[in-house]
Order: structure tokens, then sequence, then C-alpha cells
């Protein structure tokens, strides 16, 4: 750790040299969405001052230009994945984007049928919930959700006793990652492998982890892997879908139009190949390709180096919260990004409220993540959650802030 110049980082971050009512800024709603570094907006600028132009169509400089860099970050992107091949790279405006995309096309392909079973997890997010339950509502499939323990890990033997239940019909294992809600990261190698062997492809959103941990396509064996470009110090509205080559081969189209389709006439249409089959329309040209420079920036830091950082100022933001008399941590103690907690007799929204009038910025409310709320018998927590750029200082401001809001509401 002593290798991590948190300082440096910092710096490469304009955001943080801004104040927020009055105060500077701790900012702590990473999973929400992170900040942005300079390399990441010097990019984006260079692309509309100097590359901005409609990919894939025009024979002109521009357009060849803007081809090439936006081809360009779907290799890098590629191989910060370990991808076996490029057309595995699908852009989407985002992981939400992902799942609708793959539980649309699994429900046309009509690989889902009544008795059928769709898997996920009491962990999960609104976005890999809400898309399953509406394929089971077109499809007549059941949706099947794997408790978590009190500790808000994944109840394995509760899994090992759906897997059995579900023999032959699980045809579908949706599963976060890393918990947005809790930090709790979910033992993915045996769940795939289990599902795998039950015949279910595996659909992992990767939307927290792919800013915390290094991740590989080879070794994870997912079928499909989402993420958000937004969580990963790039812009909003650019994501990523990869799909085993094989099954993205294999399933139809999703949303029609331009750049999807190879020939068009009325009597037809014939579709292009992937990755453009997936991407109908004019792409987020400049998300991509800031997307890239996002996770160049990632691994000059180091992902080693920066989840080491961050999981040390959650250790210290956890032990430091515990002192407080009625506190509630929420997750395990290996959490990963984000630190969930209550106060008790204190409500989440006001103390947070009274956290952001002194410069720290947390979330409150259910984290898209009723469900589990509803779990642990809560309307919503507070969550702090952490970024390569967060240092002791905002640990113990954190702290602070949290100690006098409860004074100021006891
Ligand atoms: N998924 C985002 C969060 O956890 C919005 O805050």
């Amino acid at each position: 750790m002593s290798s991590y110049d948190v300082s440096a980082v910092r710096s490469a971050f304009p955001i943080l040299r801004h104040e927020v009512h009055g105060k500077p800024l701790v900012y702590l709603d990473n999973a929400a969405t992170s900040q942005k570094p300079e390399a990441v907006l010097d990019v984006s600028r260079h692309y509309y001052e100097r590359l901005n132009s409609n990919i894939h169509r025009g024979t002109h400089y521009l357009a060849q230009e803007a081809t090439l860099a936006h081809e360009n970050a779907r290799k890098l992107i590629a191989r910060h994945l370990n991808a076996s091949s490029v057309e595995e790279i699908i852009f989407t405006s985002g992981a939400t984007d992902g799942i609708n995309l793959i539980s649309s096309i699994l429900g046309y392909s009509g690989k889902i049928n009544p008795g059928d079973v769709i898997a996920i997890s009491n962990l999960e997010h609104h976005s890999n919930t809400v898309p399953w339950q509406m394929l089971c509502e077109r499809s007549g499939a059941e949706l099947e959700v794997i408790p978590v323990t009190e500790e808000g890990t994944i109840d394995s033997t509760a899994f090992d006793h759906l897997l059995e239940k579900t023999s032959g019909r699980l045809k579908v294992l949706a599963l976060t990652q890393i918990s947005n809600a809790f930090g709790t990261i979910l033992p993915l190698g045996p769940m795939i492998d289990s599902a795998h062997r039950a015949g279910a492809l595996v659909v992992i959103d990767g939307a927290q982890a792919v800013p915390h941990l290094s991740v590989n396509m080879q070794d994870l064996d997912a079928d499909f892997y989402v993420f958000s470009g937004h969580k990963v110090y790039a812009p909003t509205g650019i994501g990523v879908l990869y799909g085993k080559r094989e099954l993205l081969e294999d399933l139809p189209p999703w949303r029609g139009g331009g750049e999807m389709i190879r020939k068009v006439s009325y009597e037809g249409t014939t579709f292009n190949d992937l990755p453009y089959k997936f991407e109908a329309g004019t792409p987020n040209i400049e998300g991509a390709i800031a997307l890239a420079a996002a996770l160049e920036f990632l691994n000059g830091l180091g992902l080693q180096n920066v989840s080491s950082h961050e999981d040390e100022m959650i250790r210290r933001a956890a032990s430091a919260l515990t002192s407080i008399r009625g506190v509630t941590l929420y997750g395990p103690s290996d959490r990963s990004g984000s630190l969930s907690f209550n106060i008790e007799g204190i409500h989440h929204y006001d103390l947070g409220t009274l956290v952001d009038k002194m410069g720290i910025a947390v979330r409150t409310g259910h984290h898209c993540c009723q469900p589990l709320m509803a779990r642990f018998g809560v309307t919503g927590t507070l969550r702090a959650s952490f970024g390569c750029f967060n240092n002791e200082d905002d640990v113990n401001r954190l702290a602070e802030a949290v100690e006098k809001g409860v004074e100021m509401l006891r």
C-alpha cells in the first residue's frame, strides 16, 4: 500500500478541488457513480474537438479516424476482460441495458419456456431482478431467489437445495459479482460451475466489480457479463455486454435499425456480424473511447494497488463507525467497495442529509435493492462507497460527520 500515492491519484480528479456547502468535498458515493479523472475528461473533449464524426459509415477522414478510435477502444476492453475475441464485446448504454438485452433475446429466441427456472440472488440490484421478472411473466418461467444469510452472504446450502429442486429446469443463473448495497463478494467460481453442470446459462452483473477487481472472462467462465462505464471512471451512457461468441452468434438481434443490418429490402432483412448485430443506431462513440481511457487510467494505477487501498479505507471506516452507539453494519467484514450502515432510532435519510451538509456525499435509501432491504427489515441504509481516490481524511471526516449527525438527531 505504501507504493500507492493517493495524493497523486486525488490530484487527477478535478471535482475534488471543489467545495460543497462550503466544505471540501468528501465523495463516498462511487457505487452510484464514480468521479472522472482528467485523463478521461481530456479524451472526451479531444473526441468532440478533433474526431467527432459518425462511425462505420463515412469515407471521409474524420469518419475513418473516429471508427478507428472506437474499434481500438473495443480491442482494449476485450483485452482488459481477457475475452477470447473482440467480437464478444458489445457496447451498450450500461449494465441495465446489457441485462435487458440478454434477457430479451433469450426470450425472443424461445430458449425460455413455461416451467423453466431463472434464478437470481437476494443481493441483486433491481436491474438484475426486474428484467428477469419480466421475462418470466412473458415466458411462463419461474423466478427463484437464492436467500442470503444474516451476514449478507449467499446461503450456499439454500443454493444447493435450489439446484436439486430445479433439476433439469434451471435455464439462467443471474448474479451480481459484488453487491452494490452491502459490498458482499459472491463466490462466483463454484456457483458458475454448479449452474453449468445443471445446464444453465450464467449472466453476471459486474457493475460493482470492474472498478475494484481484475476480471478475467476465461477464469470466470460466465456466459454473459455486463458492466457500466460510469462506475469505472468513464462517462454515463456507455457500458459493455460480454458474451461467449458461440452463444451470441446463436441468438437473434434485439433492437432493429442502422448498423445491425447487412441488407435491407421490403422482402426481408439480413443481419450484420458480431458485434454490430447487437448495436443498432449510432453508438455512444465518445463514451466508448472514454471508457477505454478510464480502464487505461485504472490499469496505470494497478488494480491490485487500488483494491488493496480501497479495502484498507473501508476497513478503517467500518472500525470507526463501529464505535458509534447503536450502529449496525451490513454485509461481511471482507466487503468490497460499499459499506452500508444504520444507527438505531435514526432514519437513514435524516442522517444522510446532515452528513451532506458537512460536505460528505453518501447514498441513503434502498440502493435499488428493495427485496434485500425487506430481508433485513429496513427501508434503507446509509452507504459509503469507496473509489481509488478516497483517503484517510475522507474516512475521518465521514466518522466525525456521522457522530455529529447522530448527536444532533438524538
Ligand atoms: N446502482 C447504483 C447504486 O448502487 C445506482 O447506487
